[in-house]
């Protein structure tokens, strides 16, 4: 194939991609903008193959190892459990991040290969971004596998920190560009190979601090470092469909954190700084939090207070998708709705562990899109509403991000279902939720809590509605 034609091809690639981003920016057009996407990278492929021209032996394996890649991701998405999103996701930020990283080192090291001069005469252009594709490649890599074992629980959630811990990265990151400076004027391999080793610890050293309730944005930062590694690696490798998928997902990335930093009211630099999200559940609050008295109920209890009502708000959060209790909850609220009941949802930016969690299993529930809404969009009307149903959300309700600013998730913006008449929580015991900290909510006058599974007690209230 030309190289004029492969342009064309991989800029009506680049525009699927960019329809695609377009359809995932609402639930109503998701569908459509992943299926713009899988037909951009379809062309994307293709078109590599067929510019390539001769089909050698190394073609063979590249296409063997596409189709063993392709199974096993295949394999991987079918079988993850929603809830294991956001860990799968940091896993294959990382895979990208090594891709980056290993193609810099064929071309360092096979420069001719890939027309970009000889060993130790290679063009400086290149040669720069190679060098900062691997760097950040490295970062990517290192940063992202500690990003995976802290979600998976492998690691502590809490941040690790110590003293003159920014001093160290500041250096280091001085360090890596000092270094690339005089790669580019000696060429030395050592240099080179120096370069990606510390960028592989800056990655760990850059992601240790951070704590778990800033996760979401680290895991979209990381995204967002994956793309820009792409992007450099598409400059050295002249591949115009790369350059242009991974600005994408570079920009789109850093979007997203900025985002999900202002629904946390989060400065992005103290996201990055880290130090945040530790385990705030200290022995006086859980003494406190023993001493004082819940009212708690049951099924029967729920389904009378909500026939009784005239409106009802749904609060989703991580539990209801730990339990996937999603379908139960939509017989549920049909049954309401059959009760004349006005029932709406309200969902949090940051409710479950990644963006859009709730939104994707009401979708997956065939729950209207016109029933659920945003926090701004519904913040004041519980003040007007009967009953808050809290399924399984915890964080994304608490009061102390207005009250304590002590508090490691203040200033966040919260749904305030205190102000409904009735608030119903769905949980099985008075746990914290994901930031560590105790919900004052629970022991409130208006609160009923219902200890149960979520999608167990759901399944209850459904029958009692009969
Ligand atoms: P959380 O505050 O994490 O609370 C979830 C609650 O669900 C827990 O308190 C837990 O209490 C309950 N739960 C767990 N399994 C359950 C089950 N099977 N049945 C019933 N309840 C169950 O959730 P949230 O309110 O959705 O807030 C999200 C938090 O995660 C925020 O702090 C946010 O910053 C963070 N986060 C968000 C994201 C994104 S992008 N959405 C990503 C990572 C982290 P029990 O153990 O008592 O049942």
């Amino acid at each position: 194939m030309s190289a004029n034609l492969a342009a064309i091809f991989y800029l009506v690639s680049g525009i699927l991609f960019i329809l695609a981003l377009r359809g995932l920016s609402s639930p109503d057009t998701s569908r459509q903008g992943n299926y713009f996407g899988i037909t951009g990278m379809i062309i994307a492929i293709v078109v590599t193959f067929l510019s390539i021209g001769n089909f050698s032996t190394s073609l063979v394996y590249v296409l063997l190892f596409l189709v063993i890649g392709g199974a096993i991701g295949a394999f991987i998405a079918f079988k993850i459990p929603m809830t294991a999103m956001p860990e799968l996701v940091a896993g294959f930020h990382s895979l990208v991040g090594l891709a980056a990283v290993f193609v810099a080192i064929a071309a360092f090291l096979n420069p001719a290969a890939f027309n970009l001069g000889n060993i130790g005469d290679i063009k400086l252009a290149s040669l720069i971004e190679m060098s900062i594709g691997a760097a950040v490649g490295a970062i990517t890599f290192s940063g992202s596998i500690i990003a995976f074992l802290k979600l998976r629980g492998i690691m502590s959630g809490a941040p690790i920190t110590f003293s003159g811990q920014h001093i160290l990265n500041l250096i280091l990151g001085i360090g890596i560009f000092v270094l690339i400076f005089y790669l580019c004027k000696t060429q030395s391999t050592n240099i080179f190979w120096t370069v990606i080793l510390i960028s592989f610890l800056v990655g760990v050293l850059l992601i240790i601090p951070i704590g778990g309730a800033d996760m979401p944005v680290v895991i979209s930062m990381l995204n967002s470092y994956s793309g820009w590694a792409a992007a450099g690696i598409g400059f050295t490798l002249e591949n115009t469909a790369l350059i242009i998928t991974g600005a994408l997902v570079g920009s789109s990335g850093a979007i997203l954190s900025y985002i999900m930093c202002k629904a946390m009211n989060r400065s992005f630099v103290s996201v990055i700084l880290g130090g945040f999200g530790a385990d705030n559940s200290s022995k006086d609050k859980k003494e406190k939090k023993d001493q004082k008295p819940v009212k708690s109920g049951n099924a029967e209890d729920a389904a009378f207070l909500m026939k009784n009502a005239s409106s009802v708000i749904i609060v989703p959060g991580y539990g209801m998708a730990v339990a996937q209790a999603q379908h139960a909850l939509r017989e549920m609220v049909d049954k309401l709705k059959k009760n004349d009941i006005k029932v709406t949802y309200a969902i949090h930016p940051v409710a479950g562990r990644m963006p859009g969690h709730m939104n994707v299993l009401l979708a997956e529930a065939n729950v209207p899109y016109d029933e659920v809404f945003e926090l701004e969009d519904i913040n004041n009307d519980f003040a007007n509403s009967d009953v808050a149903f809290v399924i399984g959300a915890n964080d994304v309700t608490n009061p102390v991000a207005k009250t304590d600013p002590k508090s490691p998730i203040f200033g966040m913006p919260v749904l305030d279902v205190e102000k409904c008449k009735s608030v119903l929580f769905v949980k099985r015991s008075l746990s914290p939720g994901y930031a560590g900290i105790d919900n004052e909510l629970f022991y409130k006058d208006n609160t009923l809590m219902l200890f149960a599974d979520a999608k167990k007690m759901t399944e209850d209230i459904v029958k009692n509605l009969d």
